[in-house]
């Protein structure tokens, strides 16, 4: 299967590196006096919110979701499920999803529905990429890394078919 093919650098984990203290600057002046319950969407998001939060100077705390929405590695099934929800109630709290990708915005616009109906004090985005060309759903991202062509990318916590997530720059997989 694709997996298989070829993989060409797209972001150097330098480039990543500066991404992510940008990123945590821009939260770091957001949330002065907030205490953010970061909330990361598993699998992919892992690596991401590693890095993220240890820049981060703020009295955080974290949550993970997982969700499905593909039925095969690349090929979006459209449903979404929640497979693994929240341990703890976020009435009342301020929220940052915390993404790996935005393709379809499928995924991302369900989970910022599921979580608006819990009633949070605030609920805000912050995606590592962005497909824009690949939006079937409107999603506005407060926090964006990285803008990406319509490819599969893999790396940093993204994978092919469970694959090459421990690879700490980005890469697109060309067909
Ligand atoms: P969406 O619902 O189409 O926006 O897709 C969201 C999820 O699909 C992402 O969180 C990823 O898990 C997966 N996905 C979308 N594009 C890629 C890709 O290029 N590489 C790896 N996973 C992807
Ligand atoms: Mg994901």
């Amino acid at each position: 299967m694709a997996c298989q093919s070829q993989l060409k650098i797209l972001i150097s984990r330098d480039e990543v590196a500066k991404a992510v203290a940008r990123l945590a600057h821009e939260i770091n002046r957001d949330y002065q006096g907030k205490r953010p319950l970061l909330i990361g969407v598993l699998k992919g998001s892992f690596v991401f919110m590693a890095d993220l939060i240890r820049h981060l100077d703020l009295p955080l705390e974290l949550e993970f979701v997982k969700l499905s929405s593909y039925g095969s590695a690349k090929e979006s099934s459209g449903k979404v499920k929640v497979v693994q929800g929240l341990q703890t109630p976020i009435e009342g709290r301020d929220i940052l999803v915390v993404e790996d990708i935005v393709d379809t915005g499928i995924t991302t616009s369900f989970l910022l529905d599921y979580l608006k109906k819990k009633k949070p004090a605030s609920l805000k985005l912050c995606a590592l990429t962005d497909k824009p060309s690949r939006h079937k759903v409107s999603v506005s991202i407060d926090y964006l890394g990285f803008t990406v062509p319509d490819k599969f990318i893999v790396g940093y916590g993204i994978d092919c078919d469970e694959k090459f997530r421990n690879l700490p720059d980005i890469y697109t997989i060309e067909d």
